[in-house]
């Protein structure tokens, strides 16, 4: 949903680079929000600098020069296209008409036609066809009004409605960086003789780890040596020049050291993140066993006292939710569904005072996910965030917050980030059990040990499982349709697995209930039709009659199941056989195979499976 960066520097060439690199670097690591153009302005000496292409950042590195470019004051975008095919013109910055100020902004101005039409009225010219270009020629047009720039940003802001982080340079204010956030994110970074204006931390993770979340309604600017942040109070859509209410905001309190390094932000000798993240899942799951603990103490009090619980997410996180949902049914007795954020809508009318609802999101921006929750809290509901992302949107708007441990994540398609969830909601589950005294004593402290080795089976499963898809990646690049079936918790298994394919693949896959797949999947089998089932362990007879259909069809079966079940090998032409462990821990560890087949298949492909074509990792529009 693009990523935006603005850097002011105490005196030029503090970062030993140019700042036109720094800013290509800053921007590399926030391609994975967007990288259908990317573009950059500089104040320098002979004025505003802009360069702007359609394309990725690798690809159009020389066209732009950004190593040539050097100055104390600039901001950068990368693009995932809303309003606008990708192209040089629609790629950010923005100018207005004089050329003095320069705009990036990720989000969508809901009401910019209807302003650009007073604007086209006053006799500005616009040359893209983005929201966002309204931004550049209203401040333009404040200060022609008579107000000064700073006050002419917050007066444009505050006549936007939708979503937005802007970042704004003004020739006639020099050195320093305008900037603003509603519901899009945005984080000031704070480093020695350097500032940041960012979408996200791992942009300047190099330079910087004390941090400053933006807030919605916040407006402000980062210069040499201040930040400054205000409350814009007033939002109330006037075409005038009386200069908005606002109330300055004391963010001392809120800066917070961060604990990635800069090196969880790169690949660290892997060709791509995604392959690095999923090697590093028995890591995210053993930091997040460690902390969760204490912070689910609180937290399963409450929940236990609940009527029923709403597990809600979107993409990757819904799939986690549904194993959440499972588990607190299945082991402590809840009453739990998952939710698909979006869908949210259509539930919300019976929630009340005595649901929990658990908001899960990987960024803690999602704004399906967000929109959920504040809905859910509106009408009482205790809401608890579950979020990788400190201070995210969804940490600051729950009642609650639970965080996993996952480290920064940068592919696009979430790996090690659900691979944490799954453990922390499972750990709920076993929690509320323990407090419920739902399940035997044996039963918890037998998932409890089992949830301390489940780090050490998730490496044995990534190396028992890489070779064996990488000899079957020559199979999946004649792959057009692929169904992955599963019955209970091999379904949601089974649905972030065919998900996993299709986003950094492009190979259409299909999840089903494997009993339901009588009712309509099979009659697209036929010979050499893929079929991928995930086999937990105690379903196997029930899960064998659909394989058995299939396979009457003429379908290629693969298997996803535990070691020592040779009776069952022969129906399978593929298979990877993993640990046994207790059903109920079976999704972190069984995902593995169909998180690499992703990764290798994409590459088979010639994908780049860290920016899958279309895709955001974090989508801030509804
Ligand atoms: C996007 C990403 C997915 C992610 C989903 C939800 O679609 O590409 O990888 O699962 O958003 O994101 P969240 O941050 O809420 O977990």
């Amino acid at each position: 949903m693009c990523g935006i960066i603005g850097i002011v520097l105490r005196e030029r060439g503090l970062l030993l680079k140019p700042l036109g690199t720094a800013i290509k670097e800053c921007l590399k690591n926030l391609e994975y929000r967007g990288y259908d153009s990317v573009g950059f302005a500089i104040l320098s000496n002979d004025g505003l600098v802009i360069r702007k292409s359609k394309g990725k950042i690798d690809d159009v590195t020389s066209k732009l020069s950004f190593d040539e470019s050097d100055g104390v004051c600039g901001i950068g975008h990368t693009r995932w296209a809303t309003h606008g095919k990708p192209s040089d013109v629609n790629a950010h910055p923005h100018i207005d008409c004089s050329g003095r100020i320069a705009v990036v902004h990720n989000g969508v101005i809901e009401n910019y036609l209807e302003v650009r039409e007073v604007l086209v009225g006053r006799g500005h010219e616009f040359k893209s066809e983005t929201d966002t270009e309204v931004v550049a020629h209203l401040i333009e047009e404040y200060k022609k009004l008579g107000l000064k720039p700073y006050e002419a940003f917050k007066k444009a802001v505050s006549l936007l409605r939708g979503s937005y982080a802007l970042s704004v340079l003004d020739l006639d204010e020099p050195s320093k960086i305008f900037f603003a956030r509603n519901t899009s994110p945005l984080v000031i970074g704070i480093g020695e003789g350097v500032k940041f204006i960012s979408s996200d931390i791992p942009a300047f993770l190099d330079y910087s780890r004390d941090v400053i979340v933006v807030q919605d309604y916040e407006v402000g600017y980062i210069s040499r040596d201040v930040v400054v942040i205000e409350k814009l109070m007033d939002r109330n859509y006037e075409f005038d020049t009386n200069p908005p209410g606002t109330e300055l905001v004391d963010h001392s309190s809120r800066v917070r050291h961060i604990d990635w390094t800069p090196e969880m932000a790169r690949k660290g000798g892997y060709p791509h993140f995604m392959l690095k993240e999923i090697h590093e899942q028995p890591q995210a799951v053993t930091n997040t066993l460690i902390s969760v603990p204490e912070e689910l103490e609180e937290t399963t009090k409450l929940v236990s006292k609940a009527d029923r619980v709403l597990v809600v997410g979107s993409g990757t996180s819904y799939h986690a939710s549904l194993i959440g949902g499972l588990l607190l049914n299945d082991i402590a007795g809840i009453k739990a569904h998952a939710v698909i954020s979006s869908e949210m809508k259509w539930f919300i009318n019976s929630v009340d005072e005595g649901d929990v609802v658990i908001a899960v999101s990987q960024s803690g921006e999602t704004i399906d996910t967000l929109l959920a929750l504040r809905e859910a809290k509106r009408r009482g509901a205790l809401t608890i965030a579950l979020t990788n992302i400190i201070d995210s949107a969804l940490a600051r708007e729950s009642h609650l917050t639970i965080y996993t441990r996952a480290g920064p994540e940068i592919g696009v398609a979430a790996t090690k980030t659900f691979a944490a969830q799954v453990v922390t909601l499972t750990y709920m589950a076993i929690k509320l059990a323990e407090r419920l005294r739902t399940a035997p004593e044996g039963r918890v402290s037998d998932l409890k040990s089992w949830l301390r080795e489940l780090p050490n089976i998730m490496s044995a499963a990534i190396s028992i499982s890489e070779s064996k898809v990488r000899a079957l990646s020559g199979v999946t690049t004649i792959w057009r349709s692929i169904y992955y079936l599963g019955r209970g918790l091999g379904l949601p298994t089974s649905m972030e697995g065919a998900l996993k394919l299709k986003e950094v693949a492009y190979i259409h896959a299909e999840a089903y209930p494997a009993g339901e797949s009588k009712h309509g999947p099979i009659a697209l089998v036929d010979d050499g039709f893929p079929v991928a089932f995930t086999i937990l362990g105690g379903e196997v007879d029930l899960i064998l009659s659909n394989v058995e259909e299939m396979r009457a069809r003429g379908a290629w079966t693969l298997a996803v199941m535990p070691k020592g079940l040779e009776r069952i090998s022969r129906y399978f032409n593929y298979i990877f056989e993993l640990h046994h462990l207790p059903y109920e821990l079976t999704p972190a560890v069984y995902i593995i195979p169909y998180q690499l087949m992703a990764y290798y298949a994409a590459v088979a492909r010639g994908y780049d499976p860290d920016k899958p074509r279309n895709l955001a990792k974090t989508v801030t529009v509804v």
